[in-house]
């Protein structure tokens, strides 16, 4: 990231378009939600002001809060502090009682072409009894439950139940390894777990179960597994602990009335790779975050829950399927889409049989899933009438401007605006982005903070900069915050906090900001690869080769790729005199697939009888990338022996020949 002198046609690129812009129509103009600059002002001139609006506007209180931001203990930022309410409440209770029972809250698609829709009402009866299932278990405020589930509807049902009684939901992503579900139910101490007897992806099915109790064996603090059927595969119930899903509701009461939780009250957990090997539990609390995504996803999404057919096609595993599958949409009154397969199965155009069957007016996906069509081919969308759509959104990485165009002309048919919204897991809520009946929008660019959010770009010494890249951070506290990493405070203020000290949020994101003002986010700083929108930790990927028993030592780096923005490449040193080969690669690969997933599997494995570092020992992951990028090297002054590098480059020119 970032190696000066370098020729960087993507980046020339950038700044040709930096001076192209996409004015919103005025057809979609005359009609949006905000079409008045004068919003930025008015969030400007008094951002708590401002937030306490959106939170008594948008949702409903049991008590209603007389304060905005609390920042008297920087950086544990209070919002909303005297208030109290119920996510579930707000997310379903309120629109049955309003008569809005019978709109369909989420059209589940299956895998093989099933389709189920669930209204309000029936979303609001199944999350109440499930609800009671939990505390037929014991479980109750402050308990943590972990949720391992494919996209069905239950995963909606257990998270929200959960808020309901005021417990704490954990979910993990169903991409994980059941290795990986075992050390974040560890970490936060998890007392039961909700899954599922099998999944399916791409025609086939996966002994869930199976893998769960093989791992979870171990740990202690889980009382009880809840098993949704959906595959119908063979379970062993462990007796006194597994319960499936279905029969505990069947057997609990249909009525729940919800907890009343302080607005500070936690509602979930949810894990993200830092730049260690231990993943970070970042924790959300009930009323900021109800406020930040509801404001978000109605604004920046410009909703209008009575006629729109939203779709975010992430999973309910990410921050993003948090925000804006469940919680933002249903504070929201919306209709959403929920897909369970892939977006090439059983063909390349299953999104956009969707799309026309559903008439979604809102699609919200990663430039890693628009690339790929792009690659499959304008031919798959083209037999289908896209002309519902009347918004486009992308997330997760930075979109190339050939994507956004690409997106823009064949998805959008050139008359939908496209908001390009930067956000982590630790924003909780979207914080840049155009909003899309104001701002123009710049291809690649997420364009500007939102109003309330006071973003920046920094030089090392912490003044803003203009025109050159420096490092994003976040001025001023928002709603939608983490308020600490689970039993890790001191790592919370040592990553976010310690560099420009309590006041300013290091988001870890390399940025510049153009002469208009528009933000640009260049990608992440720290030890973090995004592979097709994923976030993944370096250092957790060599923990898990490492873990082999052949393996010595292994260095691994993001390098950029085409489809998958970036691709895993592992510098590898094995066991004494165990050879690098073919099979030994795809021994590894099937090790790290069991140990965190397989969408960590390294694409490239580079065999290398000793690693570059420096003289106190430390990896010099810098040079790798050099050289796996083919960039000419950068400083090596610091380098323990040079003859490491260039037996290194030897090997990689010899890869490149093979690779053709
Ligand atoms: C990292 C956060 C937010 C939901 C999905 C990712 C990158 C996210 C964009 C964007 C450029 C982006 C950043 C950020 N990122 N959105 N629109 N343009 N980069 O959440 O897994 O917590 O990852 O994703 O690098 O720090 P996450």
């Amino acid at each position: 990231m970032g190696v000066e002198g370098e020729v960087d046609l993507e980046r020339e690129l950038i700044d040709l378009l930096a001076v192209e812009s996409f004015e919103p129509s005025e057809a979609f103009r005359a009609r949006a939600l905000l079409s008045d600059p004068a919003v930025y002002e008015e969030a400007a001139a008094d951002p708590e002001a401002w937030w306490l609006r959106q939170a008594t506007e948008l949702l409903d209180w049991i008590e209603t809060p007389s304060q905005g931001l609390d920042e008297s203990d920087p950086p544990f930022y209070r919002w909303f502090a005297d208030g109290r309410l119920n996510a579930s409440a707000n997310c379903l209770d309120r629109h049955v009682e309003a008569g809005r029972g019978d709109r369909v809250a989420f059209h589940w698609c299956g895998e093989e072409g099933e389709e189920r829709d669930v209204t309000y009402t029936e979303l609001l009866a199944d999350v109440q009894r499930f609800a009671n299932a939990l505390r037929d278990r014991g479980i109750g405020k402050g308990d943590v439950v972990g949720i391992y589930l494919p996209m069905i509807p239950a995963v909606v049902v257990a998270m929200l139940a959960c808020a309901r009684i005021g417990a704490i939901h954990n979910v993990v992503f169903g991409g994980f390894a059941a290795e990986a579900v075992r050390g974040r139910m560890e970490f936060s101490h998890a007392k039961a777990l909700v899954t599922v007897d099998g999944a399916r992806r791409r025609g086939g099915t996966a002994p869930i179960k199976a893998r769960v109790d093989a791992a979870m064996g171990a740990v202690d603090s889980i009382e009880t597994i809840f098993v949704v059927r959906h595959t119908g595969a063979e379970c062993e119930m462990r007796a006194g602990r597994d319960v499936w899903f279905e029969e505990a509701m069947a057997a609990a009461a249909p009525e729940c009335p919800p907890e009343p939780m302080a607005a500070e009250d936690p509602l979930f957990i949810l894990y993200t790779s830092g730049s260690t090997a231990k993943p970070k539990g970042i924790l959300h609390t009930t009323g900021g975050y109800l406020t930040g995504v509801a404001c978000t996803h109605r604004y920046v999404f410009d909703l209008r829950p009575d006629e729109d057919v939203y779709w975010c096609a992430a999973d309910v595993g990410w921050v993003t399927g948090h925000s804006y599958i469940v919680y933002g949409p249903l504070i929201n009154g919306a209709t959403s889409v929920i897909y369970e397969g892939a977006p090439d199965y059983p063909e390349c155009n299953a999104w956009w049989e969707i799309v026309e069957r559903f008439g979604v007016t809102i699609l919200y996906t990663a430039p890693t899933a628009i690339r790929a069509c792009m690659k499959w081919g304008a031919h798959h969308p083209a037999r289908h009438d896209l002309s519902s759509l009347r918004l486009l959104g992308s997330v997760g990485e930075p979109i190339n401007p050939k994507a956004w165009l690409w997106y823009h002309k064949v998805i959008g048919g050139g008359r939908c605006p496209i908001v390009d919204t930067w956000w982590q897991t630790e924003t909780g809520q979207i914080m840049l982005s155009p909003l899309p009946g104001i701002d123009a929008a710049k291809p690649g660019s997420v364009m500007l903070p939102l109003p309330g959010i006071d973003a920046a770009v920094f030089d090392e010494n912490g003044e803003p900069v203009e025109g050159r890249e420096g490092l994003l951070v976040l001025r001023r506290p928002w709603p939608g915050m983490l308020r600490t990493l689970y039993r890790e405070e001191e790592r919370f203020v040592e990553t976010y906090f310690s560099r420009f000290g309590p006041q300013t949020y290091l988001v870890g994101d390399a940025a510049r900001r153009d002469a208009d003002g528009c933000f640009w986010v260049l990608g992440r700083v720290d030890d973090v690869i995004i592979v097709s929108g994923h976030r993944l930790s370096t250092a957790e990927v060599e923990s898990a080769i490492v873990s082999h028993p052949k393996v010595a030592e292994a260095a691994v780096i993001g390098q950029s790729d085409e489809q998958t923005g970036q691709a895993i490449c592992a510098f590898v040193t094995l066991e004494g005199d165990h050879e690098g080969s073919e099979e030994m690669i795809a021994e590894l690969r099937d090790h790290v697939a069991e140990r965190i997933g397989k969408l960590v599997r390294p694409k490239r494995v580079i065999w290398s009888g000793d690693l570059p570092k420096t003289r106190s020992g430390k990896i010099m992951r810098r040079l790798l990338r050099d050289i796996a990028e083919g960039r000419e090297l950068g400083d090596v002054t610091t380098l323990r022996d040079p003859a490491v590098m260039e037996g290194l480059e030897r090997k990689i020119a010899a890869r490149r020949d093979e690779e053709g």
